[in-house]
């Protein structure tokens, strides 16, 4: 099988550091990938390549089998691989509704013949009323973006890239920011809105991870380690002891599974 998304024997450097060495990756069509490692090892940076934000040093990234290492990212979006950021990207004082109409009929603006786009208004509200339910946000359909809570913002997030038709989804660190419950929430959002598409995410919560993901690869200060089940990933001692050496030995929210904070704490990354 053709797999979702392929990375060959990725490399980047900045200067003279190489940040990431000789990655490979590869999911397979409609799979929840996580990708995890501590701070610093080059997480970020790999979303960066795949999406087009930044050119590898060498190596080779295919989406569906097509080679999209030297596209520009408005080129990989057009075909259907959507990434989300930490910070929010939406129009802060537009609506949400305008926000998911507006990603919804640039994307169907970049897929129509110019006789189609007069029907495209209809069929872009269409679109974007589906997604304002797919990420639980009828009920602030007409709320100004700028005025939702910091969960609400990441839902939205996930709604402008559902609105763009993506396929693939790239997540980093979803639930980061959020309290007990939002995360929870958010896991369920993510599990419904990515049904039938494929994601790649970058989490440090494994509860959240052992909750969505189906495999996991493990990256460290710029190498995959390891890739497998959560299950298999969070008992390899290799993995353990890569965790080990860079936190200093805390596994308490991380490869512990257990985070020890209570609900309405706001949950932090692993720093
Ligand atoms: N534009 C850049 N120029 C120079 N160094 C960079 C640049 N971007 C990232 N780095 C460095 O590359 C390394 C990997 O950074 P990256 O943001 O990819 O890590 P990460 O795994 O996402 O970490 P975190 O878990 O903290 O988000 C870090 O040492 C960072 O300082
Ligand atoms: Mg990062």
């Amino acid at each position: 099988m053709i797999p979702a998304i392929a990375v060959h024997r990725l490399d980047k450097r900045f200067g003279a550091t190489r940040i990431l060495r000789g990655v490979d990756l590869s999911i397979e069509p409609h799979e929840r990938h996580a990708l995890i490692g501590p701070n610093g090892a080059g997480k970020s940076t790999l979303f960066n390549l795949i999406a087009g934000a930044a050119r590898p040093s060498a190596g080779r990234i295919e989406l569906y089998g097509a080679d999209i290492t030297r596209l520009v990212p408005a080129a990989i979006c057009r075909r259907g691989l959507a990434r989300s950021f930490q910070t929010t990207s939406c129009f802060a004082k537009l609506s949400v509704f305008d926000n998911l109409r507006c990603a919804a009929q640039i994307a169907n603006r970049d897929r129509m013949r110019w006789w189609q786009r007069f029907t495209n208004a209809r069929a872009a509200d269409e679109h974007a009323e589906q997604v304002l339910d797919a990420v639980g946000l009828r009920a602030r359909r007409d709320a100004i973006a700028g005025t939702l809570s910091y969960a609400e913002q990441r839902a939205l997030d996930l709604g402008l890239a559902l609105a763009s038709g993506a396929h693939t989804l790239l997540l980093d660190e979803p639930t980061a920011g959020m309290n007990r419950a939002e995360a929870a929430h958010a896991v369920e959002l993510i599990r419904a809105a990515t049904a039938g598409r494929t994601l790649l995410m970058v989490e440090h919560d494994m509860d959240v991870v052992f909750g969505l993901a189906d495999r996991v690869s493990v990256l460290v200060r710029g190498e995959v380690i390891a890739t497998g089940t959560p299950e298999a990933i969070r008992a390899d001692p290799v993995v353990r002891a890569a965790y080990l050496g860079d936190l200093g030995g805390d596994l308490t929210g991380n490869l512990g599974g257990h985070l020890d904070d209570t609900d309405g704490a706001t949950r932090g990354t692993t720093r």
